[in-house]
């Protein structure tokens, strides 16, 4: 099975970990942009209004054959408990293509309770792998084993041949 990263990161700490995961998994990688500009205070906390809200963003760039891709790994931070808008209007845009979803986060205190009920609820369906993370296991870390375990449940799903129906 194929998989392809699609990667939404304002501070580059999810993008360091998704080009960690995209090296053992060899796999490509997009990373999206949200049009709204999220620098500065201010902004901040518009972001976390939007986030909050459900809001949804101009993201680019389009993801050419998306279809084409078996497994669709999310890398993402959580704003105010959830998906940032890039991220929800990603799942929203293209979710119709995504044949399989997993999701890897982190984030300050990386608790996933509300994050991984709205993914579903966006999604439509359970993701087949998720790992959230906090910032400080990451530095720590400590992470290590539950990235490990991610990683292998992930290379077995791109080890299985053929197409499962969603
Ligand atoms: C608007 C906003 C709201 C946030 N809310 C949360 C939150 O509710 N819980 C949390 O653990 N982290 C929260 N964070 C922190 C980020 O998730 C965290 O710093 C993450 O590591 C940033 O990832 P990035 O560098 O890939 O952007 C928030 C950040 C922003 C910008």
């Amino acid at each position: 099975m194929r998989p392809i990263i699609i990667c939404y990161s304002r501070t580059g700490r999810n993008k360091k970990l998704a080009q960690q995961l995209q090296q053992i998994l060899r796999c490509d990688m997009e990373e999206l942009i949200d049009r709204t500009d999220r620098s500065g205070w201010w902004n901040y906390l518009l972001a976390g209004r939007d986030s909050m809200f459900k809001k949804m963003t101009t993201i680019e760039p389009e993801i050419k054959n998306l279809e084409s891709f078996d497994i669709i790994i999310i890398s993402t931070p959580l704003w105010v408990g959830t998906i940032p808008p890039a991220i929800r209007t990603f799942l929203r845009r293209d979710k119709q293509k995504i044949k399989r979803l997993a999701v890897i986060s982190v984030s300050m205190n990386g608790s996933q309770q509300r994050a991984i009920h709205d993914i579903e609820n966006e999604y439509g369906n359970k993701p087949v792998a998720a790992l959230f993370l906090s910032e400080k296991e990451l530095k720590s870390g400590r992470h290590k084993t539950r990235f490990d375990d991610f990683v292998e449940t992930l290379q077995a799903l791109q080890k299985v041949k053929g197409d499962l129906q969603r």
